[in-house]
């Protein structure tokens, strides 16, 4: 096989679909709820010229329908930049109005903002500030609010309550989504999983409030304070709205055209950053998974070759897969408590050289550029919504079989890596290599990447050919790698475990078990989703699985929808087995 077509084939195997200290709570005191208002302002991150701040603004008087909170700074500051308001300054004057979409202000309601500023010698809290003309009492710590926030109204935070620590997922127990639990548990036999904590996905701006009976993410997020109790607990969230979504595919395309950035930044990425800073959420470790297949689509299917889109064209053309990216870096990364994790792909996606290196730049420049940078990133995520196995317990990527590598097989077709965790690995000591922190860590969707059940193998196949040999060692049996739509024969893989293996932060379940990758026929909706074949059983496949079948379970639901059939097979074919 020549190189020529190892780089053709490098590119067709594509995926998609998806694929501290805790602040106390607000003064609930008579005292505090006899003024008409409170504000928590709270520097986040501070470095010898600029600074990043919170504010959060509580309503105790009568509901508003547009609001206006203004202070004035002490010294030379400068408001630069801010998000979920609109802020203006005039000398040292500052005014912070509602966005269109966050006027509305209960009374008991909060509201929060950010901005990020210039200063020069002290950078003070300012002293007295008023929402719609009227005086609120600063929630400083002090005074009848001794039990409130650790962030006292002192103004160095310096990276928030407790700081980020390495692994965010060490000693913390993991948010457990009451309404996916709930699914799990209805199904026969689904409660021995209901308990796993799994990622909840804001696929759209109507997300973040709740939308067809879910969860907002407020409410998420006040459910997991009380998960938290007294411990560390990490709240796990895909950001998942990108303009021109999943351009590679069609089952999970979404609600943003093209060109719909400023829309992306303004009402999905501002929103979501002004929840996560709320002072009230300072002490759950919020992990965020970075807007899947994005960049990896960019890498390889948006020029040069046979697996290019079009639309992959467009969003590369126009640059704003990379700025969405790079803003929700900078915006989330500025929140002390958020660890970014952006989605790297799969091994049988990006593992091949020609693939891998052109992977790691992408990553580099996008975390530099924009406003972003390499502090904003915790690390990484392989395999989100993807079935490739963890770890082939039976054959290795160095293995050869009379004298020829197992590279050379059809399944393994000179790819480097021939499963997860090595990848996921090898990615890791690349992106270090490209100028990433050593700190950076990985994680490893694992919902169904087990390949449990009677198919199983159990142990390496025949030394009769490398093709024998990997076919009958391989658990991994889906018909192709680049096959990613509801796959039959899957099962739930290793149960979510902190740091199992050295770079690993964790195996996470992203995906959440039973629900959709797509649906196997056209089906109307208003999410945007359209209809690809390759979650069609009938279908016999394109460049991007080498024309073989889609290996998709019949009869599935659109994206994201509840399908009990698979769910029943995942835990069926559970590796670990569910006892
Ligand atoms: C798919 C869907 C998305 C859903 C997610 C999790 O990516 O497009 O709407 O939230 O899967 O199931």
């Amino acid at each position: 096989m020549s190189r020529t077509r190892t780089s053709l084939l490098a590119a067709l195997a594509l995926v998609a679909g998806a694929s501290g200290a805790a602040l106390g709570t607000q003064p609930a005191s008579a005292a505090a709820d006899a003024v008409p208002c409170t504000v928590d302002y709270k520097v986040q991150n501070q470095w010898d010229t600029g600074f990043t701040a919170a504010v959060t603004v509580t309503n105790n008087a009568a509901a508003k329908s547009g609001w206006s909170v203004k202070w004035s700074f002490a010294g030379n500051q400068k408001v630069t930049s801010g998000w979920s308001a609109k802020l203006s300054q005039s000398g040292t004057a500052v005014t912070a109005a509602n966005e269109s979409y966050n006027g509305t202000l209960a009374s008991g309601g909060s509201v929060s903002f950010g901005f990020q500023g210039t200063y020069s010698g002290t950078n003070a809290v300012p002293a007295t500030f008023t929402l719609d003309g009227v005086t609120c009492n600063v929630d400083s710590g002090g005074g009848d609010n001794g039990g409130g926030g650790d962030n006292g109204g002192g103004g160095d935070n310096g990276g928030g309550g407790a700081g980020r620590v390495d692994n965010p997922y060490s000693g913390a127990k993991v948010y457990v989504n009451p309404q996916w639990s709930a699914l799990a548990a209805a199904e026969p036999g689904g409660s021995r999983v209901a308990n796993q904590p799994t990622f909840v996905w804001l696929d759209r701006i109507a997300a973040i409030n709740g939308v067809d009976g879910k969860m907002g993410l407020r409410a998420h997020l006040d459910e997991a304070l009380k998960q938290k109790g007294s411990g560390e607990l990490v709240v796990q969230l895909v950001i998942y709205d990108l303009p021109g979504r999943d351009c590679a595919a069609l089952a999970s395309n979404g609600e943003l055209g093209p060109t719909e950035i400023d829309k992306y930044k303004t009402q999905y990425i501002d929103a979501i950053a002004a929840i996560l800073a709320d002072a009230k959420y300072a002490g759950l470790r919020i992990s965020t998974l970075i807007e899947p297949d994005s960049l990896p689509n960019l890498v390889t299917n948006a020029g040069g070759t046979n697996t290019t889109t079009d639309a992959c064209v467009t969003m590369k053309a126009n640059g704003n897969y990379e700025k969405g990216v790079s803003y929700a870096l900078d915006k989330l990364g500025a929140i002390p408590n958020v660890y970014n994790y952006i989605d790297a792909g799969h091994h049988g996606w990006l593992g091949w050289d020609t693939n891998l290196g052109p992977t790691a730049q992408e990553f580099y420049k996008v975390a530099t550029t924009n406003g972003a940078s390499l502090s904003d990133v915790a690390g990484f995520i392989v395999n989100t919504a993807n079935y490739s196995p963890t770890k082939e317990p039976y054959f290795k990527v160095s293995d050869s079989v009379n004298g020829q590598t197992v590279r050379q097989s059809k399944w393994v077709d000179w790819n480097q890596y021939v499963d997860e965790q090595s990848y996921a690995q090898g990615l890791r000591d690349k992106l270090i290599a490209s100028g990433f922190s050593s700190g950076i860590g990985m994680l490893i969707d694992t919902s169904r990447n087990g390949w449990g059940g009677s198919a199983r193998p159990t142990g390496p196949g025949p030394l009769t050919s490398v093709d024998n040999y990997v076919n009958g060692s391989r658990i991994d049996r889906r018909i192709h790698v680049g096959n990613w739509c509801n796959q039959s024969g899957a099962g739930l893989g290793e149960r979510p475990t902190a740091a199992p293996a050295a770079g690993i932060d964790a195996y996470v379940w992203a995906k959440p078990p039973g629900e959709s990758d797509g649906a196997s026929s056209a089906i109307d909706n208003d999410e945007g989703k359209g209809f690809d074949r390759m979650c069609d059983p009938t279908y016999g496949g394109n460049a991007r699985n080498g024309n073989n079948p889609s290996g998709a379970l019949p009869n599935s639901p659109l994206a994201g929808h509840w399908f009990s059939a698979q769910f029943q097979q995942l835990m069926q074919n559970a590796y670990p087995p569910l006892s």
